[in-house]
């Protein structure tokens, strides 16, 4: 059996994550905000275990940890996100989008990692994006692409600490993918993206910890 957790699965590519990752026979532990209206996460076929987690809540991550403290977590995918929009944001909406954007992921997956260190696969994906490359940029209106290079940065500071519990982890960019975030218009659909998210944390092997890839497997410039 192969267990899987997705942070942030109520919509868009996370809830296609935990669709196909379930259709495919694994166990997916799937985190939401709003796990009493669990919609279509919760209409879901297969072996998906719901839990409730806003990314910016200590209490809900110490929660998440304790309970899958039991769980070894093979494939550990940190999906949340939020994009702002272009444009000077306010200080408030700065801190929140960094928080989740930045610092989520990097805590989140941090207080998982013994789950994940106990399992066999031992694979992470934070989700960054392309537009991250090149940034954070000084006097930049772009939050969104400015909080996607900051938590590459801070994906390579801390990645070495989890490659030393054996854990292959890698920064990763879905493609432009049709979703609430994006529109209608964007290049590919959930489903394409993540038939090739699934390949590519199918085939990561320990040279490619702390590589930035995409959903083709291709390297992305930091
Ligand atoms: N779509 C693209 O083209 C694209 C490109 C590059 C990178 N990405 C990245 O891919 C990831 C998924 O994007 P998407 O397009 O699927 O976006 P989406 O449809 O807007 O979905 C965002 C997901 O993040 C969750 N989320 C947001 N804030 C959260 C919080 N504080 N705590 C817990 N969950 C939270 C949302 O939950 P709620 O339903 O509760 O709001 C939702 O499940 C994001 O990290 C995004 O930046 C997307």
């Amino acid at each position: 059996m192969t267990n899987v957790a997705i942070i942030g699965a109520s919509r868009g590519i996370g809830l296609e994550l935990a669709r196909q990752y379930a259709a495919d026979g694994c166990r997916v532990y799937a985190t939401m905000r709003t796990p009493d209206r669990p919609g279509a996460l919760g209409a879901l076929k297969g072996d998906v275990r719901l839990h409730h987690l806003d990314v910016t809540s200590d209490t809900h991550v110490a929660r998440l940890a304790d309970a899958l403290s039991k769980v070894a977590i093979d494939i550990l995918i940190h999906n949340a996100g939020v994009n702002p929009g272009h444009g000077k944001a306010d200080p408030d909406t700065t801190a929140e989008v960094l928080r989740i954007n930045a610092e989520a992921p990097i805590v989140t997956v941090s207080a998982l990692l013994d789950s994940v260190a106990a399992s066999d696969q031992k694979k992470v994906a934070v989700m960054s994006s392309v537009q991250g490359s090149g940034r954070p940029r000084a006097g930049s209106p772009d939050l969104y692409g400015d909080s996607k290079g900051e938590l590459n940065k801070r994906f390579r500071d801390i990645e070495p600490q989890w490659r030393d519990r054996g854990v292959v982890a890698i920064a990763l960019h879905p493609g432009y993918v049709q979703t609430d975030m994006t529109g209608a218009y964007a290049a590919i659909t959930p489903a394409e993206s993540v038939t090739g998210i699934r390949r590519v944390m199918a085939g990561l092997s320990a040279a490619d910890a702390g590589y930035f890839l995409d959903y083709r497997g291709k390297e992305v410039a930091w």
